[in-house]
């Protein structure tokens, strides 16, 4: 019995392969590595003891996924695949919804084939919009995200749900995600962004490390504490347990659920920076420039419902996840290059 992680070799994915395989289960991995490195399975195997079993393929076509269930019995699968970064989301749309659509039609149609019925989803916390009330909770409306890239999180959700309610044995899990940061403590996995990072702790790192010149803050006059956006980052370790809690969930129940997975704390662009400086003790040169389109003031989490279905919370403090980003940016300047 295996979870199948589809982009399994990415940030994420390959956190929750660390936590799946300490939990005891087998994991298979299928990853083009368009965005993600294969060295990863090594480090993997030092991190576990086990050696992830992997294939290198598009999940986008049938046959190649078809092979994978043929070759293992794959009990639930733990969809990470896809692109997400924002601003080519926007530049080149259909690129995004091309890829984040037809990998997951294709896997959908191969789960039905081999009487798969468990899955978790990748989703995000942009499909709440801008018009909504923080904490965010998962019965308020979706909608109005603001880039191609969040409308293929909401569509995906859309296509999960129309198949739970067309097939009652089915199980779908949408786990809306904040901002997971922070890296695995052994510094060996972590976020390999590639080129210039557009998420905020990468470009915090990479200023540290001295491959940028400094950090640019963008924006100072939301409406927040200290007029600098908020988010809720989360350590990118408690969020992969909760893909532990997510996947038993999915396989033990049928119909859908979207659940938060976030700390329900509330960080400003600030706050980060001066966790991190503290924490390392190092000095982040910043820059005040312009908002970024599309940021919203403040988004964080209700976290309610992640503690009540799947019996878990985060638990790693903001300095646990500045410690684990410099400690993984420090043995890794280039992230998994040379
Ligand atoms: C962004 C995406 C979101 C996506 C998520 C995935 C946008 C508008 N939103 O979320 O759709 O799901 O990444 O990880 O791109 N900041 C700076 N300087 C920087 C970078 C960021 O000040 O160089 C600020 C931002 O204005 C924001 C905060 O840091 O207030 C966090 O930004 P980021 O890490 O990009 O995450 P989100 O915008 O929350």
């Amino acid at each position: 019995m295996s979870i199948l992680l589809t982009g399994g070799a990415g940030f994420i994915g390959s956190h929750t392969a660390v936590e799946l395989i300490n939990a005891g289960y087998d994991v298979v991995i299928v990853d083009n590595l368009s965005n993600s490195n294969e060295k990863v399975l090594n480090r993997i195997k030092t991190i576990t003891g086990k050696y992830p079993k992997f294939y290198k393929i598009d999940v986008s076509v049938a046959e190649d996924l078809c092979k994978v269930f043929n070759e293992n019995n794959i009990t639930g699968v733990i969809h990470f695949a896809g692109f997400k970064c924002v601003p080519e989301s926007t530049k080149i749309p259909l690129k995004y919804y091309r890829n984040n659509l037809d990998t997951t039609l294709s896997l959908l149609e191969v789960m039905n084939k081999y009487n798969c019925t468990a899955i978790v989803f990748s989703s995000s916390a942009t499909v709440y919009g801008d018009k909504n009330p923080v904490p965010f909770k998962e019965n308020m409306p979706v909608g109005g995200a603001t880039n191609a890239y969040g409308r293929t999180k909401l569509m995906i959700e859309d296509i999960l749900t129309d198949v739970a309610v067309a097939s009652t044995d089915f199980s779908a899990v949408l786990l809306r995600y904040f901002n997971p940061i922070g890296a695995h403590p052994s510094g060996l996995i972590g976020e390999a962004p590639d080129g210039i990072p557009n998420n905020l702790m990468p470009y915090v790192t990479q200023t540290a490390v001295g491959v940028r010149e400094f950090l640019t803050i963008y924006g100072t006059d939301y409406n927040t504490h200290d007029g600098t956006g908020v988010r809720d980052y989360i350590h990118v370790v408690d969020l992969a347990r909760g893909h532990v809690a997510a996947i038993k969930y999915a396989t033990e129940h049928t119909g859908v659920e979207a659940i938060n997975l976030g700390t329900g704390n509330g960080s400003s662009v600030w706050d980060v920076v001066h966790a991190f400086e503290k924490a390392n003790n190092i000095q982040i040169p910043v820059v005040i420039g312009k908002r970024r389109p599309g940021d919203i003031d403040e988004c964080y989490a209700s976290v309610d419902k992640a503690a009540k279905l799947l019996g878990w919370r985060a638990e790693l403090t903001l300095e646990d996840m500045c410690k684990d980003s410099w400690n993984w940016q420090k043995k890794n300047p280039k992230g998994y290059e040379d």
